[in-house]
């Protein structure tokens, strides 16, 4: 299944939805790696750039709740620690499996579901929060 940002998952802040459209490329970029069956060292290094980006992600986007004293930030920052949980989970589970690259396709569908919820669900309503200011 590929992985792509479209309009629909547009949250109205040019910097929100800019990073998403790269969070989505990091995610495709470890999908794409699973697929092709890639050594275990660079599936390693893609969790790894998806997860740094996921957390500078997450804190910019914090930052931006902040700045404009968002209500609901405290459930945006439960749903963040609970998605990187997932990440390093992920890691720990595809790395105690010897490195089966099945770990990681299957992660496929989590990881994607997850992502399009969130934006759709939760980020989006930051958008509309954002407007009424
Ligand atoms: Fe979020």
């Amino acid at each position: 299944m590929a992985i792509e940002w479209t309009p629909d998952l547009s949250v109205g802040v040019e910097l929100i939805d800019e990073q998403h459209k790269i969070w989505f490329e990091k995610a495709n970029g470890l999908f794409e790696a699973g697929k092709e069956r890639k050594a275990r060292e660079y599936i390693n290094t893609m969790i790894d750039f998806l997860d740094d980006y996921t957390k500078q992600h997450f804190k910019d986007e914090e930052a931006y709740m902040e700045k404009i004293r968002y209500p609901e930030i405290e459930a945006q920052k439960k749903a963040h620690a609970s998605f990187i949980n997932d990440l390093a989970k992920l890691k720990s589970d595809y790395n105690e499996s010897g490195g089966n690259i099945l770990v990681i396709i299957n992660a496929n569908k989590m990881v994607i579901n997850w992502l399009t919820k969130h934006i759709k669900t939760m980020d989006k309503k930051i958008g509309e929060y954002a407007k009424t200011l």
